[in-house]
């Protein structure tokens, strides 16, 4: 048995109690590994609240979900319903659904910003790969959660959103049909997609999210935090083995954090209570007509933190088609000539870009489209293996690089505004050009991440008191 740490007898009893956990529970142990003595770099900037933002908004979600659940009926004749009777009749109803509907948008602007973040500091890069990892994996769930929630309400938005949606399984060769139709337990969606729906959005999903979220943060906490500035803190120790740019997490963070609460909250409240639509972009106007499965809504379109890989769906038509086959075929001649290899790897090569060309004639666009769409998420997972830069933060690039992460962002926010609006000719081409960025942005990386001239990185971190 391990050895009671004892206490004086005239300690406290706060003290004494707190003695009786740690004897039993390493509480203080920890406290201390991952607050009091958890070493950050002293140069954090703004950027580095939307951690413990996300980590907020997510308990704010499942406390609201738990609340709404007790009045929620999931079923195709009762949902919409019963979200009306929490809106009307439920004593804080209507709070409760608007703190949980807000949340839900203010949790993917929490996590666009940290992934921006990770992005713009090569947070990504060894020896954080894992951590970036978890952080996708979250990233899916989160979308998964909030696809399966916007079935719930069992509006027009809702039915026709799903349907749409689901139905993209079914253009994937041989097994789409059937897959599309397991998910949905019927030829349309129905009663039973609610109920599936319903089980997997309070409990399922979160249970994942809240898994994957203790994952990221231990990993985060074994290999520490990275900085605006690239360097690794733990390089430089003093004779205590403290990183020498390091400061205890709790209190000179903690206090950040909270700051940065009261201002979210302050934010967060005001939309709640004045804006809680948000003109149509947080709560869409037809979801406030009951689900009609005879009646298909004129626009269909889904919740703004969708749009932007809704709108990489929706670029890949038959034309585009064209183009990607040219970038395919571009691609290998380029990577055949350019690059050195043994001649049997040019063969394999050019092999598999005529393979893949067959592929693209033979099978209909509106697959590729959902290959566009679930591959603009999935070639996140590669950020660590794509990126050669010889620096970690943008501080320390070429200049040029910051213009390309610009336009990065402004490609984002142009596909995901093009995302809510019917196509036409012009928007269409606007994203079809969009997509092409996006996806050249990443597949380029190993090779433009290693051109231009980086600035000197310090031995310490850069820091003004303030
Ligand atoms: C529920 C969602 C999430 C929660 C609660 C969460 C929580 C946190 C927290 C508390 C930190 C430490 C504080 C900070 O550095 O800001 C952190 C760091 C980090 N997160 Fe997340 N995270 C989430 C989603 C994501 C996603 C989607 C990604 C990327 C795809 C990601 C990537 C990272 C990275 C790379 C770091 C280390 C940053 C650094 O050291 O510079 N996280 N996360």
């Amino acid at each position: 048995m391990a050895k009671f740490h004892e206490i004086s007898p005239n300690a406290p009893a706060a003290q004494k109690l707190l003695n009786w956990v740690d004897n039993r529970f390493p509480l203080t142990k920890l406290f201390k590994e991952h607050m009091s003595e958890y070493y950050a770099p002293k140069n954090f900037n703004i950027w580095y609240v939307f951690g413990s933002l996300s980590l907020l908004v997510l308990v704010l979600q499942i406390v609201t979900g738990i609340f709404l659940t007790m009045h929620y009926k999931p079923d195709a004749a009762l949902a919409f319903g019963s979200v009306e009777y929490i809106m009307r009749d439920v004593p804080w109803g209507w709070l409760i659904r608007y703190m949980h509907s807000t949340g839900a948008s203010a949790f993917f602007l929490m996590v666009y910003l940290h992934m921006y973040r990770g992005l713009i500091y090569g947070s990504y890069r060894k020896p954080r790969e894992l951590i970036w990892i978890f952080g996708c994996a979250i990233f899916l769930a989160l979308m998964a959660e909030a696809f399966m929630g916007y079935l719930l309400p069992w509006g027009q938005m809702s039915y026709w959103g799903a349907q749409v949606i689901v139905n993209l399984f079914s253009a994937i060769p041989f097994i789409g049909p059937d897959l599309s139709l397991w998910i949905r337990g019927d030829f349309v969606v129905g009663d039973a997609t609610l109920n599936r729906f319903f089980s997997f959005h309070v409990i399922a999903v979160p249970l994942v999210l809240l898994g994957l979220v203790v994952a990221h943060i231990i990993a985060l906490h074994e290999v520490g935090s990275n900085n605006p500035d690239g360097i690794e803190i733990k390089a430089t120790k003093d004779a205590n083995g403290i990183p020498l740019d390091g400061i205890p997490f709790h209190p000179y963070y903690s206090v950040h954090d909270v700051f940065a609460v009261c201002v979210f909250l302050m934010v967060f409240t005001a939309i709640v209570f004045f804006a809680p639509e948000m003109g149509g972009y947080f709560l869409e106007y037809n979801n406030f007509i009951p689900a009609n499965p005879f009646q298909t809504p004129l626009h269909i379109a889904p919740v703004w933190y969708f749009t932007p890989y809704y709108s990489l769906l929706r670029a890949v038509t038959s034309e585009m088609m064209y183009a990607l086959i040219a970038c395919v075929l571009a691609g290998s001649v380029l990577a055949v000539t350019k690059v050195k290899m043994p001649n049997l790897f040019k063969g394999v090569i050019v092999v598999a870009a005529l393979a893949v060309v067959a592929m693209m004639i033979s099978i209909d666009a509106k697959f590729w489209g959902v290959v566009s769409m679930g591959g603009g998420v999935v070639i996140l997972f590669f950020l660590p293996w794509l990126d050669n830069s010889p620096v970690k933060s943008i501080r320390y690039r070429p200049d040029w690089h910051k213009y390309l992460y610009a336009i990065f962002v402004i490609d984002f926010v142009v596909l995901g505004y093009l995302g809510t609006q019917p196509v036409s000719l012009i928007s269409s081409r606007i994203a079809q050009i969009g997509t092409l960025f996006y996806f050249g942005f990443f597949i380029l990386m190993p090779w433009w991440s290693r051109i231009g001239k980086t600035k000197p990185v310090p031995d310490r971190v850069t820091f003004s008191a303030h």
